[in-house]
């Protein structure tokens, strides 16, 4: 028998060795120590020996299953770590190549320009204000100065809204005539000048940043642009103050080299109203293709708050004055790039804008 449980413990040794898998493992379990075992079965067969070797005999089966145990359990553990390696293999895991990195993008360069432009003007002691892109006729025309029938309504070609009787919102007196409950998409960004002045007594100084629409594309034109309007209402004010802040402003923006020049022009809002030009940053004044050989460009509007908005937003104009522009901030961001087609701005061209 003892020579029996060897050679069982032996032929059990290779066979485990053997395995190739779980299943096979399993196989050699039953075969061995299952209900009909060989070595389970040796406890069987423990009647027939003598009642003086039992003792011995039965801590010797006891001892090889044991053993058998032992065994099972080493090569079940080495059938994990050769799956494990051969996993490893499959996903060809290198650790020395390079991470991927995140790619990162970064403000457009519209909002860079809106941005830099609050900033500039945050340094020189202004607030920041805001107004609805969907505006009411009375604040985008009438309160400055613009009432139906006058000819100026056609500088700025309007997207008039189809909902003529919404009840009008604060700040302003409820519009009387029809006109004045027009809904529009705002031109531009003056309409914050009226809805800032009623909502405040003097001094006001403020820029309003955001976006306009009119009816207009060309390489020049999309139907919704960026402006920034200037307001600063106070007592003493004059065109030297609109001068000042504007050489300011373009020497913040574009360098301490840009020179500012201003031409008489119309706003109905204005009075007297002037254009702006600047030196072309990128011809240095020189003249080239963009400038028209003129080396000055056209960016803003401007003039002196008209007498008849500060009277119409209940200010005494005998007591103080003020200046106003509005920059177009598309125009300042496609100078300071370089950039020749406004339109590529908004086409959303991942290409294009990584440059910028
Ligand atoms: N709102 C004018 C425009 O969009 C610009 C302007 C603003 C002119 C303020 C004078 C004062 O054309």
């Amino acid at each position: 028998m003892i020579e029996q449980i060897d050679t069982l413990l032996a032929q059990a040794r290779n066979e485990l060795a053997a395995a190739a898998d779980e299943q096979q493992l399993e196989a050699a379990r039953v075969k061995y120590l299952g209900k009909n075992g060989s070595l389970s079965g040796l406890r069987k067969g423990m009647g027939s020996v003598p009642a003086a070797d039992r003792p011995k005999m039965g801590k010797l089966v006891t001892d090889a299953i044991a053993s058998f145990e032992v065994l099972l359990e080493e090569a079940r553990k080495s059938i994990a770590r050769r799956e494990l390696e051969k996993d490893l293999r499959r996903e060809k895991l290198d650790v020395t190549l390079p991470g991927r990195t995140r790619r990162r993008g970064h403000r457009h360069p519209v909002s860079q320009a809106m941005d830099d432009i609050v900033e500039i003007f945050a340094r020189l002691g202004f607030h920041v204000a805001d107004g609805p892109e969907i505006e009411w006729d009375l604040y985008n025309f009438e309160k400055l100065g613009i009432p139906a029938d006058h000819p100026a309504r056609d500088m700025q070609d309007t997207f008039y809204l189809d909902m003529a009787t919404q009840p009008l919102p604060p700040p302003g007196s409820p519009p009387t005539k029809g006109a004045q409950q027009q809904l529009l998409l705002r031109t531009h960004t003056s309409p914050v000048q009226a809805r800032t002045m009623l909502a405040q007594p003097p001094p006001v100084r403020i820029i309003a940043p955001g976006k306009v629409y009119r009816v207009d594309s060309d390489i020049t034109h999309t139907p919704m642009f960026h402006q920034v309007e200037c307001l600063h209402v106070e007592k003493g004010l004059s065109m030297a103050h609109l001068r000042g802040t504007l050489e300011a402003f373009a020497k913040a923006f574009f360098g301490p080299t840009v020179k500012t020049r201003l031409r008489p022009s119309y706003f109905p809002f204005t009075e007297p109203s002037a254009e702006v030009d600047i030196s072309h940053p990128l011809c240095g004044g020189k003249g080239c293709k963009i400038c028209k050989q003129s080396g000055w460009l056209e960016v803003l509007g401007s003039g002196m708050v008209n007498p008849d908005v500060l009277a119409g937003v209940g200010y005494d104009p005998e007591q103080i004055t003020g200046y106003a522009f509005g920059v177009g901030i598309d125009r300042l961001a496609m100078l300071r790039h370089g950039i020749d087609d406004l339109r590529a701005l908004f086409e959303n061209d991942v290409r294009f804008l990584e440059q910028l």
